[in-house]
């Protein structure tokens, strides 16, 4: 199966006061027409900032990304304007998103105004359609968003990037706002959309039992680098790389009878501004020795799919 996008070598650096910061650092990955990749990670590990680089809203500061097999990492004018409308984001918070003098209609209608090439009548049967298609009664079509709860503010974000007709999307914590009892329709919702219109789906969230519920593949970031890729199945079943394990072990345990070890992680994170050589995760990796302070560990293929970086890991494998 082909990857509807690639990755390769990926950085964004930010300059700032204190030296530059190293928010997404060498990331590389693909994903297959119509998969989810789940993003996992701490606070500030670079999971938006890599969001936004992959749709252009952020300038890389070097590596390439193809979409669709073509090269588009700098796109002029005319390829930005398609890839604007096929690669779409969803937010974490609605509410922040959605302007609040803008009707749901309104809200709905607004980039495929600004898209062009539809008369007004195409653009309301469109928004109709797409109200219909994210479960939006017609009844809120000229509600504004504070009128309505957080379940159907997502809706309208949902609505708004669906009616771009795209085939990628970036969800940014779509669901992290919301009720838990809410978080699954819209979860479902998500997943059938996916299944009807085979989206691609990059799924970025600090909620791992989310992520296993949604992704094919999950991808484990610490301080702007991937440290560790595999199916989701086969990291829920075989986390190797030390933070990977220490982030699961965290996760309540719903089976009382499944008494499992937690592992804390104590230590401070380590600055992604100037960071020094070594590994990122050393300052609270139980494991780390010279070695770790001294040389970045590379990922490496562990097993078919499985990509993990720590010099730990390595030696056992070899
Ligand atoms: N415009 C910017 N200028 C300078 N630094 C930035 C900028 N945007 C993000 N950063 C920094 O880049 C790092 C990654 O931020 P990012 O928002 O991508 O993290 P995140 O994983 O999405 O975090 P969260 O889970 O809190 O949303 C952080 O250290 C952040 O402070
Ligand atoms: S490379 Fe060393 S410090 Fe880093 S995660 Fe592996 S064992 Fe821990
Ligand atoms: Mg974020």
């Amino acid at each position: 199966m082909s990857n509807l996008l690639e990755v390769q070598n990926l950085k964004k650096y930010f300059e700032t006061p204190r030296g530059l910061l190293h928010a997404v650092d060498d990331v590389s990955f693909g994903i297959p027409k119509g998969k989810t990749l789940g993003v996992v990670g701490e606070s500030g590990c670079g999971k938006s900032t890599l969001g936004r680089v992959i749709l252009h809203l952020l300038d890389s500061t070097s590596g390439s990304i193809s979409f669709e097999g073509e090269d588009v990492t700098n796109p002029g004018k005319t390829k930005l304007s398609e890839l604007r409308r096929k690669m779409q984001i969803i937010f974490q918070d609605p509410y922040a998103s959605l302007n609040p003098r803008m009707t749901v209609t309104q809200t709905i209608r607004e980039p495929l105004k600004q898209t062009g090439g539809l008369s007004s009548g195409q653009i309301y049967d469109k928004v109709d359609a797409v109200m219909e298609t994210v479960g939006l009664a017609s009844r809120f079509a000229e509600s504004y968003p504070h009128e309505l709860d957080g379940g159907r503010r997502q809706r309208i974000g949902i609505a708004r990037a669906l009616a771009m007709e795209p085939n990628f999307i970036v969800c940014d914590e779509p669901v992290s706002a919301l009720d838990v009892s809410i978080q699954a329709q819209i979860l479902n919702l998500m997943l059938d959309l996916q299944q009807e219109r085979e989206l691609t789906y990059i799924f970025i969230t600090h909620d791992l039992s989310v992520v296993k519920y949604i992704s094919d593949d999950i991808m484990v970031m610490y301080l702007g680098k991937m440290v560790e890729k595999c199916s989701s199945k086969g990291l829920f079943a075989e986390p190797l790389h030390p933070y990977t394990k220490a982030l699961l072990s965290a996760v309540p345990v719903p089976d009382i009878h499944h008494k499992k070890k937690r592992v804390l992680m104590t230590g401070e994170l380590t600055s992604p501004i100037n960071p020094k050589p070594g590994c990122r995760f050393a300052a609270r990796c139980p494991h780390a020795k010279e070695l770790c302070l001294k040389e970045s560990p590379v990922l490496e293929e562990i097993s078919p799919g499985h990509v993990v970086s720590c010099h730990l890991v390595r030696e056992m494998n070899h």
